[in-house]
């Protein structure tokens, strides 16, 4: 059976409700009017990674109906407006694709890769064979600019061994920090919130869609809150670059 790839229910209708103002919530925000292709949130189970990039889901699924209900152009001989079909925005669970045959498994990548949107929820829970496959699907949307969430409860290091350079390359490309890493590269922390969701109350911060992504909030992110990740992105792209 071919997966869904939409959100797992819980966290498809837990995102659409008022949401605590977390780090992930708050990176996914400013990710989002950024523009840039690809966000990848790394950290420990319950910081709110999934239901951040669930959030985001939603943002790019109405991004892309939006641009299909606008015509985007009229026909020449009757008048009538043309409209085109709205990219798919897509959600995959990387462990979900080892237990596909092998024919379903390249349709789904093959979705994966050319859709308008895609979250790409616990990379590095599946075999490191898959990791391959789905390094590639990331290869090309970098490649194309196509929006991409990634989460993983990897640590920093395991995951550039997993996912390596082609991906630190093409992240770098949505914009770079001081220190030379990927700025869309964030080691989100805080605590375990399993089992402990609330719904904010009214005094706590309401969501604000005008933020932009200032460079002092990401700069603080990367050098307070994610040093380790910030500099092994940077010094493994650095260390790439130098070889002969
Ligand atoms: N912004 C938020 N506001 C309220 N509850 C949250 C928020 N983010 C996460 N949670 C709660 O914490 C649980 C763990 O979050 P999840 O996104 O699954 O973490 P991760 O993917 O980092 O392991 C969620 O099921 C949800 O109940
Ligand atoms: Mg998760």
């Amino acid at each position: 059976m071919t997966p869904s790839l939409k959100p797992p229910t819980p966290l498809w209708d837990r995102a659409r409700r008022p949401l605590l103002e977390t780090q992930a919530l708050e990176t996914s925000r400013l990710w989002l009017s950024s523009g840039a292709w690809g966000l990848l949130m790394l950290g420990g189970v319950g910081r709110g990674k999934s239901l951040a990039a669930a959030w985001l889901w939603h943002r790019l699924r109405d991004e892309a109906l939006a641009v299909a209900s606008r015509p985007a152009g009229t026909h020449a001989d009757s008048g009538r407006p043309i409209y085109r079909r709205a990219g798919d925005t897509l959600w995959l669970r990387a462990r979900e694709v080892q237990r596909l045959e092998w024919a379903a498994r390249s349709e789904v990548l093959g979705r994966c890769a050319t859709a308008a949107g895609l979250v790409l929820d616990e990379m590095g829970a599946e075999d490191e064979r898959v990791s391959a496959a789905i390094g590639d699907v990331l290869e090309q949307r970098g490649d194309a600019r196509l929006r991409t969430v990634m989460t993983s409860n990897l640590g920093g290091g395991a995951f550039l061994k997993r996912y390596g350079d082609r991906l630190t390359s093409r992240l770098r490309a949505g914009g770079v920090t001081p220190e030379g890493g990927a700025q869309w590269a964030v080691l989100v922390q805080g605590e375990d919130m399993r089992g402990k969701d609330v719904e904010p109350t009214s005094e706590e911060p309401r969501e604000n869609e005008d933020r932009k992504a200032t460079p002092d909030f990401m700069a603080k992110i990367l050098s307070e809150e994610a040093p380790e990740v910030a500099a092994m992105l940077g010094a493994l792209v650095r260390r790439t670059s130098e070889a002969p």
